[in-house]
């Protein structure tokens, strides 16, 4: 369908899913067990009900805020990633080219399927990008790839900590790979010798197949901190308790996430593990920037998260599905939807500009919405 057909990114995903070969759809779309939590990380959403204020002035309405003092036109961003190229031959460029447009911030993965130079090269030096660490089990190794991505003109590392493992995501493990998928972007970690772990786990076995499990607080970040000057972010914290600690560990950010519902089944909605921090530790959100992903398709869901404290909102597949369908373009129609829906929502709020988003403004429904 032409793009002004698309409404919504649900209707993305619907023309996605039809473009996508059999493995890219699987890669992109699969979960872990029994997907109870990558459909609870949206359902989730549906439990927060609004407490819109009315009589206010919203005629100018704003919402641009800033995400590690980098400017993005709406809270959000494009978490990072695996292999963009198995949907559109573009890949991960299509993202950042659609960012530069509508003025939001890329997140770029470890396991890109394009060199990080020549994702950074494909929109001009003032485009912030953020990069997605895995850290390699050898540290002389990890080393390596933090000071390329220093070196390179990235602004921030998110070290991923939800991935010691790989998820058991049998819809991807199930899907063979064909050559075309291996012509289109193929991981080259493959190539080096994880064939064995890639039958087993799938495609997320064979790119974190060298991985650190091993990672601690003591030890990592302080590592991390060493390394490099770039503010630091964690993603993957799962619980209160970790946030705490990141806070802590003096992290510059905090992204709570559960990677898409693709790694432990049964970990919380990050929207609840939001709801619980705002409650339980509310010291948190001034120590550092905490951030949400997973599950989020709608502009209300962004404001859900802002309300409860969420300094911006990433999302994973929308990305992935709208650079399928349409490239670039595709990107931009996402940004530009989800901004139409947060401007309308924040109007409908009674907020003329992000800091105007409360706590007050949202109620944890005890009752079971349809
Ligand atoms: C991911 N995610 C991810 N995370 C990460 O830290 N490094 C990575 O390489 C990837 N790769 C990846 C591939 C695919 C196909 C998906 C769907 C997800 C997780 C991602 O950053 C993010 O946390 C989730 O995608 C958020 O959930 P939604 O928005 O997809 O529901």
């Amino acid at each position: 369908p032409p793009l002004n057909r698309i409404m919504s990114l649900s209707d993305m995903e619907d023309v996605a899913r039809k473009v996508l070969s059999h493995k890219a759809e699987a890669y992109y779309s699969s979960a872990a067990d029994d997907h109870i939590t990558v459909t609870e990380n949206a359902r989730a959403f549906s439990r927060f009900f609004f407490h819109p204020r009315v009589m206010r002035p919203v005629a100018k309405c704003d919402a641009s805020t800033t995400i590690l003092g980098f400017k993005a036109s709406i809270p959000v961003f494009a978490s990072g990633a695996a292999l963009a190229k198995l949907g559109h031959p573009l890949g991960e460029a299509n993202i950042s080219r659609g960012a530069k447009t509508t003025g939001i911030i890329q997140m770029v993965s470890s396991n890109a399927s394009m060199s990080y130079e020549e994702i950074i090269r494909a929109v001009p030096p003032s485009q912030p990008l953020f990069f997605q660490l895995y850290k390699h089990a050898n540290d002389a190794e990890a080393e390596k790839r933090v000071r390329e991505v220093e070196r390179l003109g990235y602004k921030a590392i998110f070290l991923t900590v939800d991935a010691v493992v790989p998820g058991n995501r049998e819809k991807d493990v199930k899907s063979p790979w064909v050559v075309e998928d291996l012509e289109r972007g193929y991981p080259k970690v493959y190539v080096e010798g994880a064939e064995e772990e890639g039958d087993v786990w799938g495609t997320a076995g064979a790119l974190i197949a060298h991985d650190d499990r091993d990672m601690t607080w003591e030890k990592t970040v302080p590592w991390l901190r060493r390394l490099t000057k770039l503010p630091i972010a964690i993603k993957g914290i799962q619980c209160v308790e970790d946030a705490v600690l990141a806070a802590e560990a003096g992290v510059d950010a905090i992204l709570l996430s559960n990677h898409g519902g693709r790694q432990l089944e049964y970990s919380l909605p990050p929207i609840e593990v939001l709801y619980r921090l705002r409650k339980q530790r509310p010291d948190v959100f001034d120590k550092l920037e905490v951030y949400i992903d997973g599950g989020v398709k709608r502009g209300t869901d962004v404001l859900k998260a802002l309300c409860l404290g969420a300094r911006a909102v990433g999302l994973g597949r929308p990305f992935l599905y709208a650079q399928s369908a349409y490239g670039e373009a595709g990107v931009v129609k996402i940004v530009q939807i989800l901004e139409r829906e947060i401007i309308s929502g924040m109007r409908g709020l009674g907020a003329a500009s992000i800091k105007d988003l409360k706590p007050e403004m949202v109620e944890r429904v005890d009752w079971e919405p349809l």
